[in-house]
């Protein structure tokens, strides 16, 4: 597939599926896993980190490599592991609440953290995912975290908003050593309480909110009062309409009025935050390319007028970034898949968007 024309593998994808949107295999088997990420548990070295993320520079290579191949295999690359440091060093003190008795158990049912979470207010921009969980979030494009000095999901928000690409954020409390346990004189001891805001560049939910926490020698490190907020704003590709909202729904387009199909093919992005821009750079990359490659026998230019992307979840774990290609738009009623079983894993559709070229939007003729 990688070495296809983007035109050939477009049209050897939309031939394939007898249903055209359901969700194609062929491209989903063809990645590599996401590799999971692990938040740094108290970051000695600075109180933040945060990923870099260059929208047009992310658009701008989508395109050269949709112009380059039709299928796209992008690998993530990892978080650098932070060298071992020397042993039972002091870590700086979590701004939250002293658990006692200075125990696991303890931190988990310590009412002010439910408190907190129950309590706290949505800020403005995005909607709740979750609340009072006592795991953190593994969501899609990690963008790195920083400590609050209180547990504030406006502050959390303000400090998302400021960081490109981030599209949802995790605040909770985490229990902590005081001292690295990384020697058996200091395999378990006495506990702070940090409060993390993380950073996601897809949205975080209950499914993705799995991180229980993990054992440090002996050590607990455990979560609690964890609240997932998404981002319902998104910015409007150039050249194309403001992007509608689907929820967790795909386009399932019919077969258009004359009986021709609409559907063109499939990109999955598996690198960087979520992200319109990379679909709608695909769109025109497409168009481009079959402006540039016009049928042999006569046939009519397809070219990309719309598309759909979306989040593929799964079994709940971020499978890429979905971006389907149409030559004609179709309102969000023709968006009926909400997700299919293959086997026993469940693959479910998260942050779906349309949006039309902004000059040719080219509606399709629907069928009666
Ligand atoms: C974490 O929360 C889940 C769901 O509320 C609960 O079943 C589980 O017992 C909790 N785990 C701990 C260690 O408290
Ligand atoms: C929108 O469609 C028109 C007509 O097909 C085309 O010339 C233009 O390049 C398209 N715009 C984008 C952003 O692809």
């Amino acid at each position: 597939m990688r070495s296809f024309t983007v035109a050939a593998a477009f049209a050897a994808l939309a031939v394939a599926n007898p249903l055209p949107q359901e969700i194609d295999w062929a491209a989903v088997d063809a990645l590599a896993p996401i590799p999971t990420v692990t938040i740094p548990v108290v970051d000695v070295a600075a109180k933040a980190s945060t990923v870099a993320y260059e929208p047009s520079a992310a658009a701008t290579s989508v395109a050269a490599e949709v112009k380059a191949s039709g299928v796209d295999t992008d690998a993530t690359s990892g978080l650098k592991v932070r060298a071992a440091a020397v042993t039972c060093k002091p870590q700086p003190l979590g701004a939250g609440p002293t658990v006692s008795p200075d125990t696991p158990e303890a931190f988990l049912a310590y009412g002010d953290f439910a408190t907190a979470a129950n309590s706290a207010s949505t800020p403005e921009g995005y909607y709740n995912s979750f609340t009072n969980l006592n795991a953190s979030s593994s969501a899609y494009g990690y963008m790195g975290y920083t400590l609050l000095n209180e547990y504030s999901t406006q502050t959390c928000a303000s400090k998302c908003d400021a960081i490109e690409g981030c599209a949802a954020f995790n605040i909770y409390f985490e229990r902590d050593p005081t001292l690295n346990p990384n020697d058996a004189s200091c395999a378990n001891p006495p506990s702070t309480t940090n409060i993390k805001c993380v950073f996601w560049g897809g949205p975080v939910s209950t499914s993705n909110a799995k991180n229980f926490g993990q054992y440090r020698k002996d050590f607990h490190v455990v979560i609690a009062g964890s609240n997932g907020y998404t981002s319902n704003k998104i910015v409007t590709p150039p050249g194309y309409t403001d992007p509608i909202y689907l929820g967790n729904a795909a386009i399932n387009a019919p077969f258009d009025c004359n009986g021709k199909d609409t559907y063109l093919g499939v990109r999955i992005f598996q690198k960087g935050p979520f992200d319109i821009s990379k679909c709608a750079a695909a769109c025109t990359a497409q168009a481009d390319y079959a402006r540039a490659h016009p049928p042999s026998n006569g046939a009519a230019i397809k070219t990309c007028q719309y598309y759909n992307t979306y989040m593929l979840l799964k079994n709940g774990e971020a499978v890429g970034q979905y971006c389907a290609l149409y030559d004609h738009s179709w309102p969000s009623k023709y968006a009926t898949n909400f997700g299919q079983y293959r086997g026993s894993d469940q693959y479910t559709i998260e942050w779906s968007y349309i949006s039309s070229n902004a000059t040719d939007a080219a509606a399709a003729c629907q069928p009666k």
